[in-house]
């Protein structure tokens, strides 16, 4: 597996594969892989003739009260699982290279009232998109890829992402790709080992309680009451829910009472320092009696 810190580098690599015809498929990571990420090597493997991991742990994405000095970082460790799942190249750019000296240019996915960013994980972290938009942008661009791969797990991100691309007219494919768990039913997290052992046991009862709560909808339970709900068992179960939300799956706006349909449940809950996120499709039937 080739390694690249530099852009020139990287453009060599991605010239000489355009120029052989080859379809590139990218795969954006903060390092600290897991199974989840390398599910997504494999999809971009299927997908495309040649594979880019990158890995950057994006400061533009972090508010200053966040946990950019804590998140995870495993250098050796990522490389050696990306060469083993069949990555051609690992891409791991300094912050200099991804944000040029004296660089004054971001994409800003919230722009316009009632966009996808604007909700849920916009107004809980503003700015997070802004940078998840700009180094995105930038990687799409730099790799010259025709497809990049994301987890459903952040369902937000990757509808942000969408929209990001559709609207600035990229030449690249965004495909998702369904989350993948722990034998306990945990979306795996880069963010999960930094749970302690107890922590770590309790957070296998979150999507058991989004379950529930999404079969309650799917089952024809008025919304906000089923929401409601679905708040208080995971208060009551030790979590502190930032929100619980029914959503129309790519506006992300909130499922109004009485539609039906395909929409997204999603959860972003604390339990102790560290901010768990899930999601899971309900189809949404006629209202209930
Ligand atoms: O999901 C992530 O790991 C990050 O938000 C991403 C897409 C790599 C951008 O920094």
């Amino acid at each position: 597996m080739r390694i690249e810190r530099e852009l020139a580098g990287l453009r060599a690599a991605t010239g000489a594969w355009r120029g052989a015809g080859q379809r590139i498929g990218l795969v954006p990571t903060m390092g600290a892989l897991h199974d989840g990420h390398l599910a997504l090597v494999a999809e971009a493997r299927r997908q495309a003739d040649v594979v880019i991991a990158s890995i950057f742990v994006n400061p533009l994405q972090f508010a200053p009260s966040e946990d950019l000095a804590r998140y995870p970082r495993d250098e050796a460790g990522d490389l050696a699982k990306l060469a083993a799942a069949g990555c051609d190249l690992a891409f791991l750019p300094t912050p200099a290279v991804i944000y040029p000296p004296g660089d004054s240019t971001v994409i800003d996915p919230g722009a316009a009232p009632g966009s996808p960013a604007e909700f849920w994980e916009g107004a809980a972290r503003p700015g997070h998109f802004r940078g998840v938009a700009t180094v995105c942008c930038k990687l799409f661009m730099m790799t010259q890829a025709d497809v990049a791969v994301f987890g459903e797990k952040d369902w937000q991100q990757l509808q942000v992402v969408r929209r990001m691309v559709a609207d600035l007219l990229l030449p690249v494919s965004i495909q998702g790709l369904a989350t993948v768990r722990e034998a306990d039913g945990l979306a795996m997290s880069s963010r999960n080992r930094r749970l302690s052992a107890a922590e770590r046991a309790q957070a296998a009862l979150l999507p058991a309680l989004l379950d529930r709560c999404g079969a309650g909808l799917a089952e024809g339970g008025a919304v906000e009451a089923t929401l409601a709900e679905g708040r208080a068992g995971m208060t009551a179960a030790g979590f502190a829910p930032d929100y619980l939300a029914l959503v129309e799956p790519a506006s992300l706006r909130p499922w109004p009472e009485g539609a039906i349909g395909a929409a997204r449940l999603l959860v972003a809950a604390r339990l102790g320092e560290i901010r768990l996120l899930d999601n899971i499709p309900v189809l949404v039937p006629p209202r209930r009696g």
